[in-house]
C-alpha cells in the first residue's frame, strides 16, 4: 500500500504534514491581506504623535498589557461596559498591537477621554488614592523621569518604514516635542487618545 510508505518514513510524513498545514493556513490567512476593512485605517485615524509614541513604549516597557487588554470583543456585556467593539482598522498603525490577553484591570481600548488628565495623573501616582480597592501598582516615579526625546525621531522613522505615515516635519520636530516632558506626561497622553477615533460610539 502506498500509504504504508508514508507511515513508515518519518521524514516524508513530516514533509507531507507541512504541506497539508500550509494549505490550511494559506486558505485562512491569505484572504485577510485583501480585505479593506482589515488592512485600511478607519476614517480619521492618525498616527500617534511623538509624545504618545513615548507613552506607548513606556506602556510596553512597564508591562501594562499584562493586566490590561486593548480589545473590546463584539459581545453585549463588553460593548455596554466599554463602548463600541474594536475593529481591525483602528490598529493598522500599531507596531506591535497591544491587544493583550489578560484582564486583571479593565480593558483600555476606549479609555481615551473617559477621565480627565488630572484623574490619570492621580491614578498612576497611586491608584488607591482614587480607587481605594485597586490592586494596580503605583507608578509615582514616572513623574520624576524627565525625557529628552533624543530617540523619538528615530522611533518614528522606523515606524514609517513599517507604513505609518509620518511626515519629515513630524520626525524633525519629535525631539523638541518630547524634550522636558515626564514619562507620566507621555503615558497620560497615550491613554487619552486610546479608542477616540470612533468617537460617536462612546
Ligand atoms: C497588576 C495589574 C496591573 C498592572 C500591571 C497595571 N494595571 Fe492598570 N489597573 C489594574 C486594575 C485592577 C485596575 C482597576 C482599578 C483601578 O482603577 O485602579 C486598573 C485600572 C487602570 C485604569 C483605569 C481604567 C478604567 O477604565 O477605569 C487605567 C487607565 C490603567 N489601569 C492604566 C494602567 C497603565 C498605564 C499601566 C502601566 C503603566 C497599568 N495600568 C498597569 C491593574 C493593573
Amino acid at each position: 500500500m502506498k500509504h504504508e510508505i508514508v507511515e513508515k518514513n518519518v521524514g516524508l510524513m513530516m514533509v507531507l504534514i507541512l504541506v497539508v498545514i500550509s494549505f490550511g493556513g494559506l486558505a485562512e490567512i491569505t484572504p485577510l491581506f485583501f480585505q479593506d476593512n482589515i488592512t485600511k485605517p478607519v476614517e480619521g485615524l492618525k498616527p500617534l504623535n511623538a509624545l504618545e509614541i513615548e507613552g506607548r513604549d513606556i506602556y510596553v516597557r512597564e508591562g501594562c498589557y499584562t493586566c490590561h487588554s486593548q480589545m473590546i470583543r463584539p459581545f453585549r456585556a463588553e460593548t455596554e461596559r466599554y463602548g463600541n467593539y474594536s475593529v481591525a482598522g483602528e490598529f493598522v498603525y500599531d507596531h506591535p498591537f497591544q491587544w493583550g490577553s489578560k484582564r486583571t484591570g479593565p480593558d483600555l481600548a476606549r479609555v481615551g477621554g473617559r477621565y480627565s488628565d488630572d484623574w490619570h495623573y492621580a491614578h498612576l501616582f497611586n491608584p488607591r488614592d482614587v480607587v481605594p480597592e485597586s490592586v494596580m501598582p503605583a507608578y509615582s516615579w514616572m513623574n520624576y523621569q524627565v525625557m529628552d526625546g533624543s530617540n523619538t525621531g528615530t522611533k518614528m522613522q522606523r515606524l514609517r518604514v513599517l507604513g505609518v505615515p509620518y511626515t519629515d516635519e513630524d520626525i524633525a520636530g519629535a525631539k523638541d516635542f518630547v524634550n522636558g516632558k515626564t514619562e507620566m506626561d507621555a503615558v497620560v497622553a497615550y491613554l487619552q487618545q486610546l479608542g477616540t477615533v470612533l468617537k460617536d460610539t462612546r
